[in-house]
């Protein structure tokens, strides 16, 4: 087939003329690849599926309901702009209820479609070609995706073991800190389950003015916090000055679908990202603030969710140890991340988590994700379906008995 008019008018920041044409399989289409191979040689064989990285359950009931009435509101019909005081304000009293952080609502506070929406919007306010955004890996790309559709660059910092898995900000080389006008971190971890401490937050403070970066700090996971109260870089002294904090309605309150979220800190960069939002879109359906108030008013929602994901990964810890696997319980989000095996004794060796990754889809209907990014790690996440706490458990023996199958070398 010939190429269309316009295959040549393409921008270079999504492939130039070659758009389209790659050949190169993404991490996630390899998966999805597998995962159909599995059943296909094996129909009758479970996929244990331990790669979805998104809530299994609906909003509760509360959230739902409030839902189902304010969709009926005359006055929740128009665009919502940047949002209503209402939500801003319930927002402001969740800061300060759970982190003793007092926010003015008016102007330090401000809804988003999703906190991948805010993400991909910061870079806006404040990269230009050449600018440097300083993100941590593995990790959540939308920052740095958008960071150089805007001409930026991106340096990485590698997340370690070795460091309790926060970035090493005095490994960043002086030239890239003068160009650095980012920094992107993301606690509690997505994927490698760390928290942050109030320490490691005054560093980055620290960082921050003595380097001029301005700091946005991925708060997504939140609430899925266990071991520590969450912690927001907001209650570390000087954070208001160098940054903002964005959340999420989606992880902590099972909203996943409902794309709510809020933006919170340094009054001008709110003010930045209000501005490019409102260039960018008309706001989130009234009806899914007022819902979204409903659930930040109940702080026995995320409580719950939380103690779910807990109890959870508590089981798949114990399991995988049994397993030889290296893990421990991480300090927050939904997912386990362990060191990959390097291969099975007599049988196939991986050169990456990518191959153990696939070698588990393909050979055992196991499923999990891979990250290559500082070492090879593989996710399981605990967002698999099961109905119940004994669902749970059966699917952690049969997990178990075909791991124990495999003489996995690490
Ligand atoms: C670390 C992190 N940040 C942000 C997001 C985006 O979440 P949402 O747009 O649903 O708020 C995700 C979702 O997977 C995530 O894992």
């Amino acid at each position: 087939m010939s190429d269309p008019y316009f295959q040549k008018m393409f921008a270079d920041r999504i492939g130039g003329a070659d758009y389209g044409k790659g050949t190169e399989i993404y991490k996630f289409e390899k998966i999805k690849r597998a995962k159909r191979k599995a059943l296909a040689d094996n129909p009758r064989r479970r996929l244990l599926d331990f790669g979805i990285g998104e809530n299994d359950s609906m909003a509760p009931e509360s959230v739902r309901k409030a839902m189902a009435e304010e969709i009926n509101q005359l006055v929740n019909r128009g665009y919502a702009d940047n949002g209503i005081l209402e939500f801003k304000e319930a927002v402001g009293r969740f800061m300060t209820r759970q982190f003793d952080v007092n926010l003015t609502p008016g102007t330090e506070i401000n809804h988003c479609i999703g906190s991948k929406t805010a993400l991909a919007m910061l870079p806006a306010a404040f990269i230009n070609p050449g600018d440097v955004t300083l993100m941590t890996v593995p990790g959540y790309p939308v920052a740095g995706t958008h960071t150089k559709y805007y001409g930026g660059e991106v340096y990485q910092l590698p997340l370690l073991a070795e460091n309790e898995f926060l970035p090493d900000l005095a490994s960043i080389p002086a030239n890239i800190c003068k160009r650095a006008k980012m920094l992107v971190i993301n606690y509690p971890n997505s994927p490698t389950g760390a928290v942050a401490t109030p320490s490691f937050f005054g560093k980055v403070i620290q960082f921050a003015k003595d380097n001029n970066v301005v700091v946005v700090q991925d708060a997504a996971h939140m609430m899925l916090t266990y071991g520590s109260r969450p912690l927001s870089f907001l209650q570390v002294p000087g954070a208001m000055d160098v940054g903002v904090e964005v959340y999420s309605l989606s992880k902590g309150w099972n909203m996943i679908g409902w794309r709510i979220g809020w933006i919170c800190g340094n009054e001008k960069i709110v003010r930045a990202f209000a501005d490019i939002k409102d260039n960018s879109d008309s706001g989130q359906f009234i009806a899914i603030q007022k819902a979204a108030i409903t659930a930040l008013s109940d702080d026995e929602i995320p409580q719950m969710v939380r103690d779910k994901y807990f109890r959870r990964l508590t089981k798949l810890v114990d399991m995988l140890c049994r397993c030889g696997f290296d893990c421990k319980m991480p300090g927050g989000s939904y997912f386990l991340y362990t060191p990959a095996p390097k291969g099975v004794a007599g049988g196939p060796k991986f050169e990456s988590a990518e191959e153990a990754s696939q070698y588990l889809i393909t050979e055992h209907s196991i499923c999990t994700v891979p990250w290559d990014d500082a070492g090879a790690f593989l996710r399981f996440s605990v967002t698999y379906e099961a109905k119940d706490q004994e669902a749970e458990t059966e699917l952690m023996t049969e997990t178990e008995e075909r791991l124990k199958q495999i003489q996995f070398e690490f």
